[in-house]
């Protein structure tokens, strides 16, 4: 039996998907590790836990070193040590390096967070991505301004889900940032050359150092465009057919981003941009499946158990390539107007018109406060042979069905 500790500050809806896929892989015995308490397991996970284990802050180094320590005396030796949140990733490697447990070292990890690092690594080995500028005083930017110009994206050096993420059109831009938050060595922001094109992503599986699969799928439109208009309800596709030679340099160049970046067993997100002269750009790849809907949607239209596969190929170094028999794509419901969710129109009319298109569905409450970020307060996700009844089904969605806040 391979003892396995999941860490996950809360247990989110997708979160509980990734420990239940690890805690019901054969062969396996599974720790949960959490802030979170154990009523917010639902019994049918708990069930197959063989042990919960609660610390105050699974972010502090200090306290998950002591949590495997405990657990070791416990229960014998600690085999792997996996999590599948962004801000984990250096924390959960350091931990591994300290106690020699296999699994991404704090290097490669360091790699995927470090978003300054991870373009210099890129663009080290001829990867285009967007010009770059880790500025900690104000001449250093300057300088990158006047080579560069506007507009420009501004971000934490190792963000996640567009937090704190600025597009600056001209000066005032900037300097109504940078009265809020002053550049200082302690406290970098990473300035980037703002990409025009159109936004997609890159999944693939990794097997010692190989790739062993991938996805794509496309933003409609970019999160950062979403978060910019509050009346965009965002939609994700991901196309059946993505063996077509329109995607032929994306995969060539996303295999060598992740090779570069040093990626061994598990699952990246990579994000990339197509410009309207055809050209690429790699914004950023991430050592961890993407964020919770589209996962869903890639496990739906390749019908496999997405979160167990993932979980397999960070205990087991395992993965079986899966078919792509579907098309499907994600919804994105999001609140119109002030105040809380008051009311969501137009979800019967949609239902008796989708039908079994629909494969999951998740509307926001009645009472509840809006979200505010890109994915909205809810979400209809849909699946067909057809790409473009998927890609109209979204549509139907976006245009019919509206979350009223008041
Ligand atoms: N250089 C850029 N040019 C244009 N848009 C960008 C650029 N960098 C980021 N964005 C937009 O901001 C979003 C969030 O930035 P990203 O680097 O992906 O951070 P996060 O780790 O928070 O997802 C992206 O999905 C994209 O829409
Ligand atoms: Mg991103």
């Amino acid at each position: 039996m391979v003892h396995v500790v999941f860490v996950a500050p809360y247990l989110l809806r997708a979160t509980l998907q990734f420990i239940d896929g690890a805690a019901t892989l054969p062969g396996v015995r599974l720790i949960l590790v959490t802030q979170d308490r154990l009523a917010g397991v639902p019994a049918s996970v708990r069930a197959n836990l063989f042990r919960f284990h609660r610390v105050e802050n699974v972010m502090d180094e200090t306290q998950l070193l002591a949590a495997i320590h405990e657990l070791r005396a416990k229960v014998g030796p600690i085999h792997r040590l996996i999590g599948t949140l962004e801000d984990l990733q250096e924390t959960l490697a350091r931990v591994r390096q300290t106690l020699s447990i296999d699994g991404m070292d704090p290097i490669t990890a360091g790699n995927f967070r470090q978003k300054s690092k991870m373009k210099e690594i890129l663009r080290g080995n001829g990867i285009p991505c967007a010009k770059h500028c880790l500025a900690t005083n104000r001449p250093q930017l300057d300088a990158f301004i006047d080579k560069v110009g506007y507009p420009l994206v501004a971000k934490p050096p190792a963000g996640a889900g567009s937090r704190a993420t600025f597009q600056l059109n001209h000066a005032g831009d900037l300097d109504n940032l940078l009265s809020e938050n002053s550049l200082s060595t302690g406290k970098p922001i990473l300035f980037e050359e703002f990409i025009m094109g159109n936004e997609y992503t890159f999944e693939s599986a990794w097997i010692e150092g190989r790739m062993k699969w991938h996805s794509i799928t496309r933003y409609y439109p970019s999160p950062l465009e979403v978060l910019n208009n509050s009346w965009i309800q965002w939609c994700i596709l991901l196309p059946r057919e993505i063996d077509h030679p329109y995607f032929n340099d994306i995969r060539e160049i996303a295999a060598k981003a992740n090779q570069c970046l040093g990626i061994q067993n598990g699952f990246t997100h990579l994000e990339w941009f197509r410009r309207s002269d055809g050209s690429i750009a790699v914004s950023e790849v991430a050592a961890r499946p993407p964020g919770g809907q589209l996962t869903s949607i890639t496990g739906f239209a390749h019908q496999f158990n997405i979160h167990q596969e993932w979980a397999r190929s960070v205990i087991f170094n395992q993965f079986a390539e899966p078919k792509r028999c579907y098309a499907a794509g994600a919804a994105f419901l999001r609140g119109q107007g002030k105040g809380r969710v008051a009311a969501v129109q137009g979800i019967k009319k949609i239902q008796e018109e989708l039908g079994a298109l629909i494969v999951e569905m998740k509307l926001p409450a009645i009472g509840q406060p809006p979200g505010g970020g890109y994915e909205g307060d809810g979400y209809i996700l849909v699946r067909h042979p057809i790409t473009a009844v998927v890609e109209k089904a979204l549509s139907r969605i976006i245009t019919s069905v509206r979350v009223v806040l008041d």
